[in-house]
């Protein structure tokens, strides 16, 4: 068997029928080991948590950079059989499950609990206009590893990532009970996804904190370096999880299932 142990403070209960949450100090990246887990067999909704990640990833091949032992790092197993690619709704499904469950982790500490956590198009959250989270769904074509990291702790952040990234101790001010109480949201996370993957009005709910929703936005299509981009106004998202967006001067939306908003 791996060589995991579950660590004390992370014994958190897992909705996804009791699966294991496994715990390292410090791993290359959660997806990596989450694969390896894959390969010996362990239940769907297992989980692989860390405090530091030595090459975390981020989507379009970018990096995921967030200090040790202050933040939310964790890949979940989800083993869903055969399927030709992800489906854009999971990732969104995942985004919306996320964004409720940091709600209501802020609403546990403090008043500003009322805001909203959006979710952007496809894989962002966004808090206080800033963002504070990401997901990266991964795949072998059988089973799908959900990556999530959320600045939880953090208060410092690299030069360039300083106008576009938040955290909860930034949006609460309370930087060591947030950070102390990070487990409590994985747990809290957990329980979201798992009700939000088999909820038929997930859309609904995701409608109502799409970040730029009605807004004139400027989407690139396709890879994160492309030169093709649309500009008009966000409209919402289909059931697929594509995302609709009104041209200016168009008669009706078009449908985007890759590419991002260029927006922040
Ligand atoms: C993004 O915003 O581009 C997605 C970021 C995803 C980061 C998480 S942290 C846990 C998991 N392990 C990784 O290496 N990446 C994901």
């Amino acid at each position: 068997m791996f060589n995991l142990f579950i660590k004390p403070a992370v014994r958190v209960k897992n909705p996804f029928n009791d699966a294991p949450i496994f715990y390292m100090d410090t791993v290359s990246s959660t997806m990596d080991v989450c694969r390896e887990l894959e390969r010996e067999n362990v239940p769907h909704g297992t989980v692989i948590v860390a405090d530091f990640q030595e090459k975390g990833r981020g989507r379009a091949g970018r990096s995921w950079q967030a200090n040790g032992g202050e933040n939310l790092i964790f890949t979940v197993l989800l083993r869903f059989g055969d399927f030709s690619a992800i489906p854009t709704a999971l990732t969104l499904k995942t985004g919306l499950a996320a964004a409720l469950a940091v709600e209501d982790f802020v609403a546990l500490f403090c008043e500003r609990g009322n805001l909203s956590c959006m979710v952007k198009w496809p894989n962002d959250l966004m808090f206080d206009s800033k963002k504070i989270a990401g997901i990266l769904a991964e795949s072998d074509g059988k089973n799908v590893f959900i990556g999530i990291g959320v600045n939880v702790g953090q208060t410092v952040f690299p030069t360039e990532l300083r106008e576009k990234a938040g955290s909860l101790a930034l949006t609460t001010g309370m930087a060591d009970v947030v950070k102390s109480a990070r487990f409590r949201l994985l747990e809290l996370i957990l329980g979201r996804l798992q009700q939000e993957l088999s909820a038929k009005d997930w859309r609904e709910r995701l409608l109502g904190r799409l970040y730029k929703r009605g807004e004139a936005v400027r989407f690139i299509v396709g890879r994160a370096d492309s030169d093709v981009t649309v500009e008009g106004v966000l409209v919402g998202v289909r059931e697929d999880g594509g995302l609709l967006v009104l041209p200016h001067g168009a008669e009706g939306p078009s449908v985007f299932v890759t590419g991002e908003l260029d927006v922040y």
